[in-house]
């Protein structure tokens, strides 16, 4: 089993890129138009989970998989769900929703995994809902009171990836993983500098 190496901080990087821009002003169109390229990000972060977690659910293998992959099954459907109303929020923005293929993994914040490790499987998908999280969380903040539809939008998402979280790290602490402490204090997407 690969250790938990994934870069959070590049990801976390990678995610700020356009809201480090400065201050949105809602009557710009060209505001306007950054707000749909960064839920263009939003919308392949959640395409790359949904394709990971499904992914998941098919190779998870091993006598304590039954709870995980059902969580796997669950998450890739409400991950697909998240990906919709994002599309949508694009398309109320007269933007236009990228579904590129090509481009799907330079615009993702989280990463795809093909792991055959069950527990390497649940660490990646946390460290994917931990960036989700904090890179939702920074836009939210971004969007202030300039979007309030978006920001509310990207706030009920955000909640779903945090029960989320909160279920893998369950499931982690079930397994009994060595790895844990590590996530926990190095590989912390929260504590990452800016
Ligand atoms: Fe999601
Ligand atoms: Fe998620």
């Amino acid at each position: 089993m690969s250790d938990f190496l994934t870069d959070v901080a590049t990801l976390r990087a990678r995610a700020r890129e356009h809201i480090d821009q400065g201050p949105i002003t809602a009557a710009d169109g060209a505001d306007r138009n950054r707000v749909v390229e960064v839920l263009n990000e939003a919308l392949a972060t959640e395409i790359v989970c949904v394709l990971r977690h499904r992914r998941h659910f098919y190779t998870a293998t091993g006598i304590t998989v039954g709870p995980v992959a059902a969580e796997f099954l669950q998450h890739a459907n409400e991950e697909l769900a998240h990906a919709d109303r994002i599309a949508m929020r694009i398309v109320q923005l007269q933007g236009s929703p990228n579904f590129d293929p090509a481009s799907l993994t330079d615009r993702s914040h989280s990463e795809y995994n093909a792991s055959h490790d069950l527990v390497e499987m649940i660490q990646e998908d946390l460290v994917a809902e931990r960036v989700a999280i904090a890179s939702y969380s920074d836009v939210i903040r971004w969007l202030g009171d300039e979007d309030e539809t978006t920001r509310r939008l990207l706030e009920d998402i955000l909640a779903m990836e945090e029960e989320y979280a909160d279920h893998l790290l369950n499931l982690l602490t079930d397994l009994h993983t060595p790895s844990l402490s590590r996530m926990r204090g190095e590989a912390d997407p929260c504590s990452a500098s800016r």
